[in-house]
């Protein structure tokens, strides 16, 4: 029995819905959408809109027109920051960013001299709303936050810097790469304004599709300009949604995919995955607490972060560990810096990394037990393992 602990990369397996749906549509349909007037074409757009509405419902958000599909949540990111920050302004962020956020930042700060506040996070990268509130400035033209950390899995008080940012007329925008489908999002309710979501993580579809969902009135310049299908002879990028942000044949597939995974999430329902995973949290940190020498890092509290476990065994190399377990115990785990080094400062590993699990749905008490005994019999094997 293989056991995949590593969600919070790509959720495996994913739903016989999805499988189905998208082989279907290659098999029976494959035509684009946007672009055709026959009645194969028509049928996929017609998917597409169905997509776009449910994950605008997916996320209460009004407006399917503002849902734009993007190949991944770094895209989308993309879109978003390079085409809203302009030279001068000032945006707010968090101290645990994901490169997707962090180098996208970076490139703006270089190239447009756009100023980057970040705020002070303790050492789980849990944020206060008031020290948010404290990093703003009469130039602050946006605030990005992660919802919840890739690294330590902290969950931030978005409600509650929405909340804030909404009196103060600063749009917010929120990477829910850790959070969709695994935690409830009300973008009315958390006055989210940019909320940017990949759609092969816990939305359970596959890999290459992710996307925006925007509130209406914010002036994002695009990203790429290319073909939309309509209004073919105006020589710009048509300034409506969804056409504004998305150029070029979209990934039907992919989009048919999402719409399913978002079915089989409504069906299975948020409340119970995201319970099941908060079990399958505190199961996991219980028993990886009983290892000799592990340091455990996060805010081990279930009801702070989603599935997401980083740690490390004293002395020995993440990435050794990894290779062990997946070798002879079958257990797979990530390893190494996990694309978001400010995290690893905080928890102290940016010398030497850590391993992470990431829990999913599909996961199970026994996969946690095989991880454990999988450690185990690496703490008992220590002076062969490099031999293998
Ligand atoms: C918080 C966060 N942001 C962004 C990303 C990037 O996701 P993608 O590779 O789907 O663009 C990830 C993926 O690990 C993530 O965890």
């Amino acid at each position: 029995m293989v056991a995949y602990l590593d969600n919070a990369a790509t959720s495996f397996p994913k739903p016989s819905n999805v499988i189905e749906s998208m082989t279907a549509f290659m098999a029976q349909n494959g035509a684009t959408s946007g672009r055709g007037a026959y009645q194969k074409a028509l049928l996929s757009d017609q998917l597409v809109f169905q997509a776009r509405s449910k994950t605008a419902r997916f996320f209460n958000h009004p407006d399917p027109k503002t849902v734009v599909f993007t190949k991944n949540v770094t895209e989308a990111v993309n879109i978003a920051l390079k085409g809203f920050l302009k030279s001068g302004d000032q945006v707010v962020t968090s101290a645990v960013e994901h490169n997707a956020v962090w180098r996208c930042l970076k490139m703006l700060e270089k190239n447009k001299g756009v100023c980057i506040n970040v705020v002070p996070a303790d050492k789980n990268g849990q944020t206060s709303p008031e020290s948010v509130e404290r990093a703003l400035t009469f130039k602050t033209k946006l605030i990005v936050f992660n919802h919840a950390s890739n690294v330590l899995g902290t969950v931030q008080p978005i409600q509650a810097i929405g909340e804030m940012a909404n009196l103060r007329h600063i749009p917010l925008m929120v990477d829910t790469a850790q959070t969709a489908g695994h935690f409830p999002i009300d973008m009315q309710d958390s006055h989210i304004d940019i909320l940017a979501f990949t759609g092969h993580k816990g939305l359970m579809g596959p890999m290459g599709i992710g996307g925006l969902v925007l509130s209406p009135n914010l002036d994002i310049e695009p990203l790429i300009s290319g073909g939309t299908g309509g209004d073919s002879a105006y020589p710009y990028q048509p300034d409506y949604y969804p056409n504004h942000l998305e150029a070029g044949t979209l990934n039907v597939p992919g989009i048919i995919g999402l719409s399913s995974g978002i079915d089989f999430i409504n069906e299975t329902g948020l409340e119970g995955i995201h319970s099941k995973i908060k079990m399958l949290y505190n199961y996991a940190v219980h028993q990886l607490d009983t290892i000799p020498g592990i340091e455990l890092y996060g805010p081990l509290d279930a009801q702070k972060t989603v599935g997401v476990i980083p740690f490390n065994l004293k002395g020995c190399p993440p990435e050794e560990i990894a290779f062990y377990l997946d070798q002879k115990h079958h257990v797979m785990i990530r390893a190494g810096l996990h694309c978001a080094p400010s995290a690893h400062q905080l928890m102290g590993t940016l010398e030497r990394g850590a391993c992470r699990i990431g829990l999913g749905y599909y996961n199970s008490k026994m996969d946690v037990d095989q991880l454990v005994n999988g450690l185990r019999g690496y703490l008992r094997n220590k002076g062969a393992v490099l031999c293998i």
